[in-house]
């Protein structure tokens, strides 16, 4: 089973995030693919990859909150602690691991937890940032004027 098909991702209006997004998914596919076709597992290798996965992540979700910084985005708050809490989650998952060498709870975190959670903040935080950096790139949107709307009912 491939975890993410890349011709089915959502695209969002903003091409530098989308790159950012595919790049992250393909790696995401390459550790799972690796998790379910591979024994014995090299755990060096998994872990080596699973660095690769956290600074991919860490980069992606620093990305986004300097240009919504740079922007003044509306939404920036919202962003940056959904991101805090995804990766603080994800650290604390791969340490789960390193601790036991169970690859199920890879399996498990990468399948069940962050494949539906990305796929979910693709669609809503941050369509709605792309949609925000497109306008303003085109001169439309007056930096933090704009509606908040950033597609949750916690902030
Ligand atoms: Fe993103
Ligand atoms: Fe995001």
């Amino acid at each position: 089973m491939v975890l993410f098909d890349l011709e089915k991702t959502q695209l969002v209006p903003f091409q530098d995030m989308n790159e950012v997004h595919l790049e992250e998914l393909a790696l995401g596919n390459e550790i799972f693919e690796y998790l379910q076709n591979t024994t014995p597992v090299d755990h060096k290798w998994l872990q080596l990859k699973l660095r690769d996965f956290l600074y991919h992540t860490r980069d992606h979700f620093k990305f986004e909150e300097e240009i919504m910084k740079e922007t003044l985005c509306p939404i920036l708050s919202c962003q940056e602690s959904e991101h805090n809490r995804v990766l603080a989650i994800m650290i604390q998952i791969f340490k789960d691991y390193m601790m036991s060498a169970d690859t199920q709870i890879l399996k498990d975190y990468f399948e069940c937890e962050f494949k539906p959670w990305i796929e979910h903040h693709i669609l809503t935080m941050d369509t709605v940032t792309a949609t925000y950096l497109e306008s303003y790139e085109k001169g439309e949107s007056i930096p933090g004027l704009s509606d908040h709307q950033c597609g949750t009912s916690k902030c």
